[in-house]
């Protein structure tokens, strides 16, 4: 079964994604179609038509509506079915409305709230502060479809150590993996509603990408952060950014990221990744080049490990039922899976709340 967070944001897609035509897409279990409305206002509604349900996606965007493909129905962003042409009067027909869910769009990225609409509260998903400062930091972005449960990522991103066995471009191949790890701190910090763990390697040469792309000398000994913090459910902004060891942060060459999760089903997930940089900002051919190197590393890397773990795990996707020995590096993942469950228990309960109190109330008669 699918373990989710309810009252959070989720990504749905780019915003960029959805233009002329709807979009379909599944998210969290729920087969979703995404439209723009005539002033450019996104919607997002079931995508299955309640009359002989067709696919809306399948249909056309006229004016803030989706028209059914099949017998013409007109569903508007909320969900409503406004136009029937089988009546007389072309009038709304209420029994068909649909379900829709509270959408916004910030960083380029459009957020759904699969929890109770009256708690879509837009100041709950965290800031991210590379993308609140585009002036200084140029972006490229991607997007991966992993067959594997989403918190399956989210371990992957918080024990980095992984990096020194199945990225080795990212030390420039010039150490092995006992060098990189035994150069590396790791402190693990666990705040009220996030986990941050801090990594910091002090005193070897800088990744391939900070040489090749943006010059620094592959000899020259530099600190290298790579600070990954989990924002629940699936969030995680990742500093990372090389600067040689006598020097200020400031000085260095950064390329921050956004990485976000959403579960597709309970074995699938969409894999959200948008990388920032403060040099070389204009020059798409870096665009290209930023993109390829994440290619290497998210796509040709990281994605067939995690699907193999999956595999190997078969009809299973939550890893502590298979008893996982653990080791140091995995305090981070550790940490946020518990923090999540708290989460997703604690929601439960407070849904469950009245029946509990009928319960008692039966037993006490
Ligand atoms: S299936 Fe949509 S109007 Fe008939
Ligand atoms: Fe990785």
């Amino acid at each position: 079964m699918l373990s989710t967070l309810k009252n959070a944001w989720y990504a749905a897609a780019y915003s960029h994604e959805i233009s002329d035509a709807p979009l379909a897409r599944t998210l969290i279990e729920q087969k979703i179609v995404l439209f723009r409305g005539s002033d450019g206002t996104l919607g997002m509604i079931a995508n299955r038509c309640p009359h002989r349900f067709a696919s809306l996606s399948a249909g056309r965007q006229i004016d803030d509506t989706l028209e059914c493909p099949y017998h013409g129905l007109r569903f508007n962003r909320q969900g409503e079915c406004v136009f029937n042409p089988h009546s007389k009067n072309h009038g709304p027909l209420r029994a068909a409305d649909i379900r829709s869910w509270p959408i916004m769009e910030r960083y380029g990225i459009v957020w759904f709230w699969p929890g109770d609409p009256a708690r879509a509260d837009p100041t709950a998903l965290p800031t991210i502060d590379f993308l609140e400062k585009p002036d200084e930091y140029a972006v490229v972005r991607g997007m991966l479809h992993v067959r594997g449960h989403y918190e399956l990522v989210v371990d992957n991103l918080l024990d980095l150590s992984h990096a020194a066995f199945i990225h080795p471009q990212f030390s420039g191949g010039n150490y092995t993996p006992e060098q990189l790890l035994a150069a590396t701190k790791q402190k693990l910090e666990r705040r009220e509603r996030s986990i941050v763990n801090h990594r910091l390697r002090s005193g070897l040469g800088p990744s391939s990408a900070h040489v090749r792309l943006f010059g620094m000398d592959p000899n020259v000994p530099v600190n290298t952060d790579t600070t990954m913090t989990w924002h629940p459910p699936a969030m995680l902004d990742f500093a990372v950014g090389s600067w040689e060891v006598d020097k200020p942060w400031e000085t260095g060459v950064h390329i921050p990221q956004l990485h976000f999760i959403t579960p597709e089903t309970e074995f699938t997930s969409h894999y959200f990744f948008v990388n920032g940089r403060n040099r070389r900002q204009d020059e798409p051919e870096i665009d290209q080049a930023m993109l390829d190197f994440f290619d290497l590393a998210f796509a040709r890397q990281d994605e067939p490990m995690i699907e193999m773990v999956q595999a190997n795990m078969g009809e299973i996707s939550d890893i502590n039922e298979l008893n996982p020995i653990l080791l140091p590096t995995d305090a981070a993942p550790v940490s946020a899976r518990r923090m999540l469950a708290a989460l997703i228990e604690s929601e439960h309960a407070a849904n469950d709340a009245p029946v509990a109190s009928l319960e008692k109330v039966v037993a006490a008669m």
